[in-house]
């Protein structure tokens, strides 16, 4: 079975370890045998960010260094910025017009950031979230959307819209399911989830130093005060980055842990060691392929390019179900 896809995040710079287990690895596997889409929601950005514009063009170019060092393949994705392809814009509005207001007020990823985010005055754009989310999705009748588990309500969302834009003027848009990462989670040194927002973030790009550092304070089980305390790794945070880094003891580590035969100290030393060496190759491509990038830029430009063949077929079919003029 093979899927048309979109996904996308937002341009926040460099990635994370979050961002790598929770989506970007998923999409690697699926750009094998799947029709893959990637975008950089630069729009989405500005929801939240719309005072902050003066790093959004380097970061953009950052986060897609990033992928491609991860290795999404410009050969067999497009990946492309959000704001070069106007059509989702189009989209966006017209869907705009068939939401109901409180399929927005309920939107639990808006109150999540109001909250945290302390956040007093909600701006019209950033209420309209998800049907910019919707369209970007619809836009390229995509099938599935690989995201963590975070999105599953934009999700939901899209689909709801879908059905009722296809109840109003005929089927034009599939409904597109959701892919869940089959990787491990991965929470900040703090225990939360990790989010750059929050500052409890790990570059797949960090130095070495660096990755020792937060390793070093990352929380363990609270309950494991010495050595020989029986740790609970479930609680743990280095155990969930020896999980996702595959540690090839990690077995033999949760019964050690859980008899109190290896102390935090150490399962976070062999964390660090086994973090850097997970991250040097990504290190390495990083390096050259700042060197180049032209070549960056010229991907996302070729991508647009590609992006706009389908959105433009889709924009003309659904003006032609809206029977606009
Ligand atoms: N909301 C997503 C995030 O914050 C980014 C995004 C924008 C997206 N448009 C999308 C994700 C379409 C999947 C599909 O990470």
């Amino acid at each position: 079975m093979s899927y048309r896809i979109l996904s996308g995040f937002r341009p926040t710079g460099r990635i994370h370890l979050g961002n790598l287990f929770g989506a970007l690895k998923n999409w690697i596997e699926l750009q094998e045998n799947n029709e893959c889409f990637f975008e950089v929601a630069d729009y989405h950005a500005l929801t939240t960010n719309y005072n902050k514009t003066d790093e959004l063009r380097g970061d953009i170019i950052e986060m897609v260094i990033d992928w491609i060092v991860c290795g999404l393949d410009p050969e067999k994705s497009v990946i492309f910025v959000q704001s070069d392809v106007k059509e989702h814009i189009e989209l966006f509005i017209l869907l705009s017009m068939i939401t109901p207001l409180p399929w927005l007020e309920r939107n639990p990823t808006l109150k999540e950031q109001l909250k945290e985010l302390n956040i007093r005055t909600i701006h019209f754009g950033h209420l309209g979230y998800p049907v910019l989310q919707a369209a970007d999705i619809l836009i390229y009748k995509s099938t599935a959307v690989p995201v963590g588990e975070d999105q599953l309500p934009h999700i939901e969302f899209t689909r709801e819209l879908a059905r009722k834009f296809n109840n109003l003027y005929g089927e034009v848009f599939p409904e597109p399911i959701s892919l869940l990462t089959n990787f491990a989670r991965v929470p900040g040194p703090d225990g939360k989830r990790m989010q750059k927002s929050l500052n409890n973030t790990i570059f797949v790009s960090e130095e070495p130093e660096k990755i020792i550092k937060k390793v070093n304070q990352a929380f363990t089980d609270p309950k494991k005060i010495r050595k020989d305390d029986k740790g609970h790794p479930e609680n743990c945070v280095i155990f969930a980055y020896h999980e996702a880094l595959n540690s090839k003891d990690r077995e033999q580590r949760e019964k050690d842990c859980k008899d109190g035969k290896i102390g935090c100290v150490q399962c976070k030393k062999d964390c660090s060691s086994l973090m850097i060496e997970y991250l040097s190759p990504y290190r390495e491509k990083r390096k050259e392929l700042k060197k180049n990038e032209g070549y960056v830029r010229n991907v996302l430009k070729e991508g647009a390019k590609k992006a706009c063949e389908e959105t433009k077929k889709t924009i003309s079919d659904v003006r032609e179900h809206m029977k606009l003029w």
